[in-house]
């Protein structure tokens, strides 16, 4: 492949690695897109300044023309080039977050400079802003000269690419240029903050998209801050706001009067083709809503059973008519025997009913605990695809810490919540 390059130690770049992010960069300074890994997954980026490469990524992604980038820097001087604070406040929260967090997974939502066009922002007079925690992007950033505009590495509404070979899947020679640095170790997208509404009349601060750094993380941070720096307010208090909606519904779209906060979360994502089945912790004890589960998951499967006749009486093919292949990612090994049990029950009717068999595959993928499963949520959906698996059936979390930002991101990729 010519348009890829691998790096093996982020650690200490060889010649030929660091000739190759030049090479990147060269590439995004001629108004190309480059596919480059961050800390949380891969980005495709375009300089900030050239509007037919933004224009490109919307177009190789699919992605809808109103839902703004997250622009890339790796040094203080240019995030300051390219953001304006309304009020001292701002500007003071804005250093003590991005000192303490930076290079890191969270993007700081700020009115936006004159040096920005409003087509590299949709329209709108707000930026968000990234120092991301990786070198090679960090390096890709410098190299550019120029804060690097850039979405997941993902076909737009599908699971976000977590390593090189998935985005290659999806883009091939539609990208430029594909830095391939390994997998990347958080595996689900940085926390948005806005903080563009804070001033004294309004103390709020708001979070449009949870991620690695959670929501009780910036709790301590702002009582952190508030009790270390003299704020020019002399704000006694910061709410940090996440709605509720933001985790138990996909219709929510974050207002504030009237006007929706972040545009991207109206649309639908993460979303494998597989039929993704959620099964919520909330559900206090299994058994007692075992027989719900049941039935659902025994519709679902006869569903698909259904869908795979009609499909197959088009085509006239008929062999893996009666096969549905099922996945269940989950951490507590009791919620994988509980499911195994409702399976073995739905597998029994099913068989007992029809006089043809019916082959239920089933497949238990058990991760330690949430940090690995956000890690490899993304790529182990997208490997379902490829194996042609029916049904992704996942043990949900609480809602507190990582895991609720996890939940988030299961939720909006999930077809059914139980
Ligand atoms: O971890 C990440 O953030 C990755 C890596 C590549 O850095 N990037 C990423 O970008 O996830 P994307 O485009 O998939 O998500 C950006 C989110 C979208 O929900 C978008 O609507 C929101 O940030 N966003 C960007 N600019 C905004 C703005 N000015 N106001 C409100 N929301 C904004
Ligand atoms: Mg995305």
């Amino acid at each position: 492949m010519k348009n890829y390059y691998e790096i093996e130690n982020l650690e200490n770049f060889t010649e030929n690695d660091l000739k190759s992010i030049k090479n990147a960069s060269q590439i995004i300074k001629n108004g190309g897109i480059v596919a480059f890994p961050t800390e949380t997954v891969y980005g495709i980026g375009a300089s900030i300044y050239i509007e037919e490469a933004i224009d490109k990524i919307y177009r190789v992604k699919n992605r809808p023309k109103d839902n703004p980038l997250i622009a890339h820097i790796s040094s203080y001087e240019m995030v300051y080039n390219i953001i304006s604070f309304e009020n001292k406040i701002q500007e003071e929260l804005f250093k003590f977050l991005a000192n303490r967090l930076w290079p890191g997974p969270i993007s700081f939502i700020l009115k936006k400079s004159d040096n920005v066009n409003y087509f590299s922002t949709c329209g709108l007079d707000t930026i968000s802003v990234r120092m991301p925690d990786n070198k090679i992007a960090l390096k890709l950033i410098e190299f550019s000269n120029s804060p690097i505009l850039a979405p997941s590495a993902n076909l737009s509404g599908k699971p976000s690419c977590t390593n090189a070979k998935d985005v290659f899947f999806d883009f091939g020679e539609n990208i430029d240029f594909i830095i391939d640095g390994g997998n990347t170790p958080i595996g689900i997208e940085s926390t948005v903050l806005d903080l563009h509404l804070l001033d004294i009349n309004n103390p709020n601060i708001y979070i449009l998209r949870p991620g690695f750094i959670t929501y009780e993380d910036i709790k301590n941070e702002i009582k952190e801050f508030l009790r270390k720096e003299k704020n020019s307010c002399e704000l006694k208090n910061i709410n940090v706001i996440i709605n509720d909606n933001l985790i138990y519904k996909d219709d929510c779209d974050l207002k504030l009067n009237n006007k929706v906060l972040s545009p991207g979360i109206k649309y639908k994502h993460y979303k494998p083709s597989s039929f993704v089945i959620l099964i919520k912790k909330d559900i206090k004890d299994f058994i007692e809503k075992e027989s719900k589960i049941f039935t659902s998951i025994k519709e679902i499967i006869e569903k698909k059973l259904e869908d795979k006749k009609i499909d197959n009486k088009e085509i006239k093919e008929s062999n893996d008519s009666n096969e549905i292949k099922i996945w269940v990612l989950h951490i507590n090994k009791s919620f994988g025997n509980n499911i195994k049990r409702i399976f073995e029950k739905i597998d029994k009717i099913l068989n007992d009913k029809n006089k043809k068999e019916i082959n239920l595959i089933f497949r238990l993928i058990n991760f330690n605990n949430e940090y690995e499963l956000a890690k490899n949520y993304y790529s182990t959906a997208r490997e379902g695809d490829k194996n042609g698996i029916d049904i992704l059936i996942i043990e949900g979390l609480e809602k507190e810490g990582f895991k609720l930002s996890l939940m988030n991101r299961l939720i909006k990729s999930s077809d059914l919540l139980l």
